[in-house]
């Protein structure tokens, strides 16, 4: 059972995306331990408590270093039992003792086809404004593992959407979002579903 923490920042449209596939029953190997945001305001925050979901406000800026930081976050997680993390719309830096904590174990979805349009700065509108300057006909999103760096673990699974003429940021960003609440509980299925055949096969 893949028991995954969310961490959000924003509007959790990609979190309501995988909590519906739980709930109508299409991730059966997977559940949601907790929800965790840097944003106390954050719309995240209100999905995971009108669900029942433990719904935990964390930031860098209410801990002296980066050291407690982290170690909260890793002692919140397990106080939880989550053994795996979605990042959804985190604005943040994981802290690097919770990747390493989690090795391939915490996933992320990217509003590009990675490897292009990533790393640090490239997120919301900017994404699809330097795929707009590029002239690329084609977008898309990404769900990759993460590791120390931004946006540049393996890739889980990928969806292109077309550029139209005329696009704005705005409407590729709309059309990317809506592939990203297709692939991101695709994407934890597949996972959840080889981790169960590899549970199987153990016992
Ligand atoms: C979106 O721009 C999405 O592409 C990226 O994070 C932003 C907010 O997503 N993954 P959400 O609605 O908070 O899930």
């Amino acid at each position: 059972m893949l028991s995954i923490a969310v961490f959000g920042s924003g509007a959790g449209s990609n979190f309501m995306a995988i909590l519906t596939a739980i709930q109508q029953g299409n991730l059966p190997a997977a559940r949601i331990s907790l929800v965790l945001s840097n944003n106390s305001g954050a719309g995240i925050l209100g999905i995971a408590r009108a669900n029942g979901l433990p719904a935990i406000h964390l930031s860098r800026k209410q801990f002296p270093d980066e050291r407690s930081f982290a170690d909260t976050v890793l002692s919140t997680l397990r106080d939880h039992g989550a053994n795996f993390i979605a990042l959804a719309g985190y604005m943040k830096q994981v802290p690097p003792e919770v990747v390493a904590a989690y090795r391939k174990r915490i996933v992320n979805i990217h509003p590009a086809l990675l490897p292009r349009f990533g790393g640090a700065g490239m997120y919301g509108l900017r994404v699809h404004e330097a795929v707009l300057a590029s002239g690329e006909t084609t977008s898309g999103a990404t769900v990759h593992y993460v590791d120390e760096e931004y946006d540049n673990g393996p890739v889980v699974l990928q969806q292109t959407v077309p550029v139209l003429p005329g696009d704005t940021p705005a409407s590729l960003a709309a059309r990317v979002l809506a592939a990203e609440h297709q692939i991101y509980p695709a994407a934890i299925g597949r996972i959840a579903q080889s981790e169960r055949a590899a549970e199987h096969h153990h016992n």
